[in-house]
């Protein structure tokens, strides 16, 4: 035990924690998982054969924590580039109702660790119905990767750090080749969208670079927000599921409180939150949901709150609401932009933490695993 903890601990290099160490990894673990899905030669993602994608009608997404927020922003690309419905469940909830499921149901599940037990329990009931079951999973050996009909990994190699970092950039990379994949399959993208968005996500690890970058800005924000009692984070679309990834990273290790809403929820309570000075974390890259969430800003910016917009220049260059703070993203694809942001919200919380001074490796209260009930 003891050689294995040295072993770990030599690991660490010159990083202070595990976490800070796993979020500079991202680039080569990011670029490692799509490696293994991409034909770099022609561009395309290589097709599952064990997955005949016409064979369903719809994909269930099962998973916990993290790895939950992964499956929400898969959700928003495989109901967009492969038009298949999708339904994201937490596996806690899932396993304990009595779900409808059906045959023509793909059961997709994500797990870092491949044996959380709620997440587990899920994928049993799936297979029990008859259902076919694939797991993005980054444990190679674990039981969710045995069990599975179909295990497709995450090569983000082992993550220590309690709070996930590495292995949700790369569920989303995994998850993407799967909405391109389906995608293909169903006929909903031709071949140029599908070098389009393949181009994009090669470049994600570049990207992923760049916005490291930032860090030194990240960590001035980041003290910042330690003087405050609550932390608002908002998002539309992909950037809603990364709002609540943002708001449960600084939950987890800095024990700030902070929520995440739909950007557009903010009017129907939330709001009511909104008083001077109270931070709110908006991340929106510019899309086509720009102008809807910058009237959102708007409307928090008149109640006095500190409006910090994690964006791209695209978003800078049209915003015109008072912000305290920016967080620039590197322009890049929009198929990668979600990876990217995430890099945002994991320094943020990260460097809260270290002013806050909490055992960032190991949080209280939490399990990396959690394999009992
Ligand atoms: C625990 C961890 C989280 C993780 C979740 C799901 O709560 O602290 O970071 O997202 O479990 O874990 P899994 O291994 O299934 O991805």
């Amino acid at each position: 035990k003891l050689v294995q903890l040295s072993a770990a601990l030599a690991e660490k290099g010159n990083y202070r924690h595990f976490m800070e160490k796993e979020i500079h990894e991202q680039p080569e673990v990011i670029a490692r998982t799509l490696t293994h899905y991409v034909d770099p030669f022609r561009l395309v993602v290589r097709p599952f054969e064990s997955i005949d994608f016409k064979q369903y009608d719809r994909i269930l997404i099962v998973a916990c924590g993290t790895a939950g927020y992964a499956g929400q922003v898969a959700g928003y690309w495989i109901e967009q580039i492969a038009g298949m419905p999708v339904r994201n469940e937490v596996a806690s909830e899932f396993r304990y109702r009595d779900p409808a499921v059906s045959k023509r149901d793909l059961a997709l599940f994500i797990s870092q660790s491949g044996e959380t037990a709620d997440t587990l329990a899920a994928m049993r009931f799936c297979k029990d119905r008859g259902l076919t079951t694939a797991v993005v999973v980054n444990a190679a050996h674990s039981t969710m990767a045995r069990e599975a009909d179909i295990a497709l990994p995450t090569l983000a190699g082992p993550e220590i750090g309690v709070a996930s970092t590495k292995a949700f950039t790369c569920q989303l990379a995994a998850l993407a080749m799967i909405a391109i994949n389906a995608g293909r399959a169903r006929g909903h993208i031709d071949a140029n969208r599908e070098k389009e968005l393949v181009t994009g996500l090669l470049e994600a690890p570049r990207d992923v670079s760049k916005a490291l970058e930032m860090e030194d800005e990240a960590k001035r924000i980041a003290g910042e927000l330690t003087q405050s009692r609550s932390v608002l984070y908002l998002g539309r679309g992909v950037y809603y599921p990364l709002a609540q990834e943002g708001a449960l990273k600084l939950k987890e290790i800095s024990y700030l409180h902070a929520e995440a809403y739909a950007a557009g929820e903010l009017k129907h309570g939330p709001i009511a939150l909104i008083e001077e000075n109270l931070p709110v974390v908006v991340v929106a890259p510019h899309d086509h949901l720009w102008d809807k969430t910058m009237s959102t800003m708007q409307e928090v910016a008149a109640r006095g709150a500190r409006v910090i917009l994690v964006t791209d220049s695209a978003g800078l260059a049209a915003c015109d609401v008072k912000r305290e703070d920016v967080i620039l993203l590197p322009d890049c694809a929009p198929i990668a932009s979600p990876i990217v942001a995430a890099v945002a919200i994991q320094l943020l919380a990260y460097h809260a933490a270290v002013y806050k001074g909490t055992d960032v490796d190991q949080p209280r209260n939490l399990a990396k695993s959690v394999t009992v009930e």
